[in-house]
């Protein structure tokens, strides 16, 4: 029988009310939908300081960054919601990824990523999310291509949290159809 395979989502902000962990969670119904077993984590539980060499020399790896350089490690493929601040990826995202790339072993290589992104504004922070599929290439990953992104996304939602517009789903779908065959030819 195959094995699911195993993919590890989180979001680039830690905001209770963040638009992009509503899309998150929207975009990982659909990947368990399609076969993908996902572990959905909240950077809210995995506090980092600001990334500083005078500190990590001193002081090693933060304890949480050992703890999600262990789960990228364990999770055949990623998928990142990405939001934007002026025009870039944000500061904690950034400095999450950083920190897990200060592993002995760059735990990115060869992951398949997935990026998605919302925003309120018409753009739906697309920049973002370009801007994270090129670090994750650079990283070694093996990014799905397409740029899933949410437009005007403070009206998008209803109070479950399920989109309005049923089209948005179609990217969506088709993207999370492309993540989970590429992370399955990983799987054991
Ligand atoms: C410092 C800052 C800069 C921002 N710059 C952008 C931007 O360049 N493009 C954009 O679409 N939204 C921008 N926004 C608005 C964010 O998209 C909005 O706050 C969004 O809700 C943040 O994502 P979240 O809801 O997942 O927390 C900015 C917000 C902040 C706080």
């Amino acid at each position: 029988m195959a094995t699911s395979p195993r993919i590890l989502a989180f979001s680039g902000s830690a905001r209770k009310e963040s638009l992009n962990r509503k899309f998150l969670a929207v975009t990982v119904q659909a990947v368990r939908e399609a076969g993908g077993e996902v572990t959905l984590l909240d950077l809210n539980d995995y506090v980092l300081p600001l990334y500083h060499g005078d500190l990590e020399e001193a002081e090693g790896m933060p304890a949480n960054a050992t703890k999600l350089i262990e789960l990228i490690t364990s999770h055949q493929a990623l998928l990142i919601a990405s939001p934007e601040y002026n025009s870039m990826i944000t500061p904690l995202l950034k400095n999450t990824i950083d920190w897990c790339t200060r592993a002995d072993d760059n735990p990115f290589e060869g992951k398949v990523a997935a990026v998605i992104s919302a925003s309120p504004g018409a753009l739906g922070a697309v920049r973002s999310l370009v801007m994270v599929q090129n670090l994750l290439l650079k990283l070694g990953c093996h990014v799905v291509p397409g740029q899933v992104f949410l437009p005007h996304a403070n009206q998008a939602f209803d109070e479950a949290g399920a989109l309005k517009e049923p089209r948005s789903l179609k990217g969506v779908k088709t993207m999370v159809a492309a993540l989970v065959a590429e992370a399955g030819r990983f799987t054991g």
